[in-house]
C-alpha cells in the first residue's frame, strides 16, 4: 500500500480539489483507493457528497484499526472508498502530541488497511501541527500544492526545508502548481524556478478554471460532472507524474 498526503500548511491552495480528483482517477485505474479526510472542515467529505451516519470522533479516528469497517463509506464510485471527517476531529492534533505514540497509532491504522487498499490519499488540514510531524514520518509521498504566488511559494520552502533538514523525515516531497495562469509572467517565472535545476516541482500545473472552482456544486470529481472537459488532463499529469516518484526507489 502506498500512502500519499496531499499537505499544505496554507489553506486554500487546491490540496483537497486535487486529493479528490485524484483519488478518482486513481480507484478509475483499478487500484483499491482509501480517501481519508483528516480536516475537520470536511471538504473532501463534502466534495464527494458522503453523509456518514457514525460520530466520527477523534478518538475513535485513531482506533480505526479496530473497527475500519463500521468508519468507511463508499464513495459510490468503484475501487474508491472514504474514511470521511467530522467536526469532531479537531481534536485529532492533541491526541497526537506524544509524536511516537502518535506515528505508532498512525502506522497501526496504515497496518490495518494494507491489505484492503492499494492507496491510501489523505486530505491534511493547512497546518502544521503535531498531526502533520507524525505524516512527515509515516506517509511515503507529500504530495503540495502551491499556488505560483510569492507567500505560498515561501511557504513551500519553510515546509520542505524543515523537512530536508530532519533526518527522520525520509518522506518524499512533490511539489506542484495550482491555480496555475500562463498568461502570467509571475507564474511563467515561478514554473521556471520550480521545474529548472534544483527544483523538484512536477512538470504538469493545475489552471485556475471556474469550471474545477465548481465541484462544489456538482459534488462529485471533475472527470464525472464535465467528461470532456480538457482540465481532467492536467490532474491525469499530476496524477502520473506522483506515480512515477512514488513508486521509484531512492535506494
Ligand atoms: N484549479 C482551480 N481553479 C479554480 N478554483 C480552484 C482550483 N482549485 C481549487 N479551487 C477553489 O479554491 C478554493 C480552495 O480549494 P481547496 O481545494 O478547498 O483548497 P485547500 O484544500 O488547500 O484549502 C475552493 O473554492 C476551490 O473550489
Ligand atoms: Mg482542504
Amino acid at each position: 500500500m502506498i500512502s500519499l498526503a496531499f499537505y499544505n500548511m496554507k489553506g486554500g491552495v487546491g490540496k483537497t480539489t486535487t486529493a479528490v480528483n485524484i483519488a478518482y482517477l486513481c480507484a478509475r485505474e483499478g487500484n483499491r483507493t482509501l480517501l481519508w479526510d483528516l480536516d475537520s472542515q470536511g471538504a473532501a467529505t463534502f466534495y464527494l457528497n458522503i453523509e456518514s451516519d457514525v460520530d466520527i470522533k477523534a478518538k475513535k479516528v485513531l482506533k480505526a484499526y479496530k473497527e475500519l469497517d463500521r468508519l468507511i463509506c463508499s464513495s459510490g464510485y468503484e475501487n474508491l472508498d472514504v474514511l470521511p471527517a467530522s467536526f469532531q476531529i479537531r481534536h485529532l492534533d492533541a491526541l497526537l502530541e506524544d509524536e511516537k505514540k502518535g506515528q505508532k497509532r498512525i502506522n497501526k491504522i496504515f497496518e490495518s488497511m494494507a491489505g484492503s487498499y492499494d492507496y491510501i490519499i489523505l486530505d491534511c488540514p493547512p497546518s502544521i501541527s503535531f498531526l502533520s510531524e507524525v505524516l512527515f514520518r509515516v506517509v511515503d509521498c507529500l504530495a503540495m500544492p502551491v499556488i505560483p504566488t510569492i507567500l505560498s511559494r515561501n511557504a513551500y520552502e519553510q515546509v520542505s526545508s524543515y523537512i530536508d533538514e530532519s533526518s527522520h523525515h525520509s518522506v518524499k516531497i512533490l511539489p506542484f502548481f495550482t491555480m496555475f495562469d500562463w498568461r502570467k509572467k509571475i507564474h511563467r517565472d515561478a514554473f521556471d524556478q520550480g521545474t529548472g535545476d534544483g527544483g523538484r516541482f512536477l512538470k504538469t500545473c493545475i489552471p485556475t478554471r471556474s469550471v474545477i472552482e465548481q465541484m462544489g456544486i456538482h459534488r462529485s470529481p471533475l472527470p464525472v460532472y464535465s467528461p470532456v472537459s480538457p482540465y481532467i488532463a492536467s490532474f491525469e499529469g499530476v496524477w502520473k507524474e506522483i506515480k512515477v516518484a512514488c513508486c521509484q526507489d531512492d535506494g
